[in-house]
């Protein structure tokens, strides 16, 4: 095993993950959860998640060297996530990481989140192609991106213009009175129902708007045509075939996101395409993505599902391939961007 010692500390929503990676290996992945403590608020409550991060950490921290056998002095650097995500929770990460920085006289990485959910791929299936499309689809971002290095530039070819993928997937499931995060639950109950029982819409692939916006998702017309659809069904006084709408819903949502990832594919002469974040967990997102990239001969690489989830190993992996390029670090004053956009990779 060779390459950079890194461990990558998460903290931008609800999971306090820590990771180590040697290089392109895994060592360590830890992650605690507050997930049970916002289920009855149907949301993360940032608050709560901060809080939940502080209590987390050391322990968290601890865990991850106790699964790699390493200690700390025997780092080469420490990344972390400074945004994009929830500010309080990222301020958390954040203070940790420096003050380990500082104590151990390391260098400190600080990386973009939606760029670590691609970089984690690394650890599972090697080396990233360059370039490579990715498909990043989590709780509060979409986005189409075309990456010719990872620790380089990212371009974005398009985003939502309203609700992100998994949002759309947690709001449904509500309407459908599943539990939050409603993502995994629509995929399970999805699994005995019919795809083809209602057909939704597909936002953003008529004539015009694939003009206008070729590479852009839009989700929020699909969650009120569901909801519209379940309201209508209950005030006639029928039973709502859960299984057939969360099917319905999720093959929508699932054939647009493929549909356009193909479409950058070949529109940009890529051949390598990444799914990253929450909602690459899917496993009709996984299956459908897989049919048609066989179909056309791009080669597909989704990371198992742990690792599409946040975790602190994404951050990890990430760390060590700026490390491995000799990317500079990042000063110690660095602020939490909580709105950091999806181009720049490390601050
Ligand atoms: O990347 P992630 O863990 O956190 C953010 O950065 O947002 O993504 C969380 C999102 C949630 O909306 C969750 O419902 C969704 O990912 N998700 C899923 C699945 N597992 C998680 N969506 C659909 N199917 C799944 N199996
Ligand atoms: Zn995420």
């Amino acid at each position: 095993m060779n390459g950079p010692l890194v461990l990558g500390i998460e903290t931008s929503c609800d999971e306090t993950g820590v990771g180590i990676v040697h290089g392109e290996t895994l060592l360590a992945d830890a992650v605690a959860s507050s997930v049970g403590e916002h289920a009855r608020f149907g949301g993360v409550v940032p608050e709560i998640a901060s809080r939940a991060h502080l209590e987390a950490m050391v322990p968290t921290i601890r865990r991850a060297c106790a699964q790699a056998r390493v200690s700390l002095a025997d780092l080469d650097a420490i990344a972390v996530t400074s945004g994009p995500g929830l500010s309080g929770s990222l301020l958390v990460g954040l203070a940790g990481a420096k003050a380990l920085a500082v104590a151990l006289d390391k260098p400190l990485y600080g990386v973009n989140h939606l760029a670590s959910h691609v970089a984690v791929d690394i650890v599972e299936h090697g080396p990233l192609p360059e370039p490579t499309a990715a498909l990043l689809v989590s709780g509060g971002h979409s986005n189409l991106l075309l990456i010719p290095d990872i620790t380089d530039e990212i371009t974005s070819l398009g985003s939502t213009i309203d609700d992100a993928a998994g949002e759309a997937f947690d709001k449904v499931a509500r309407v459908l009175g599943l539990p939050f995060p409603g993502g995994p639950h629509i995929d399970r109950i999805a699994a005995e129902g019919d795809a083809a029982y209602v057909s939704f819409p597909r936002g953003l692939t008529s004539g015009r708007d694939m003009q206008r916006h070729r590479f852009d998702y839009s989700f929020s017309g699909l969650k009120t045509a569901v909801a519209r659809w379940v309201e209508a069904r209950e005030r006639d006084g029928h039973p709502v075939p859960v299984a057939d709408v969360a099917a319905s819903f999720q093959e929508a949502v699932t054939d647009v996101l493929t549909r356009k990832a193909v479409l950058a594919c070949r529109e940009n002469g890529v051949q390598d395409l990444i799914i990253g974040g929450g909602v690459a967990a899917n496993s009709r997102l996984r299956a459908m993505a897989q049919e048609r990239c066989d179909a056309v001969g791009i080669r597909l690489r989704v990371p198992r599902r742990d690792l599409c989830t946040d975790n602190g190993a994404m951050v990890a992996a990430l760390g060590a391939q700026l490390v491995a390029k000799g990317r500079a670090p990042s000063q110690l004053g660095i602020p939490a961007d909580s709105s950091l956009p999806v181009q720049v990779v490390s601050v």
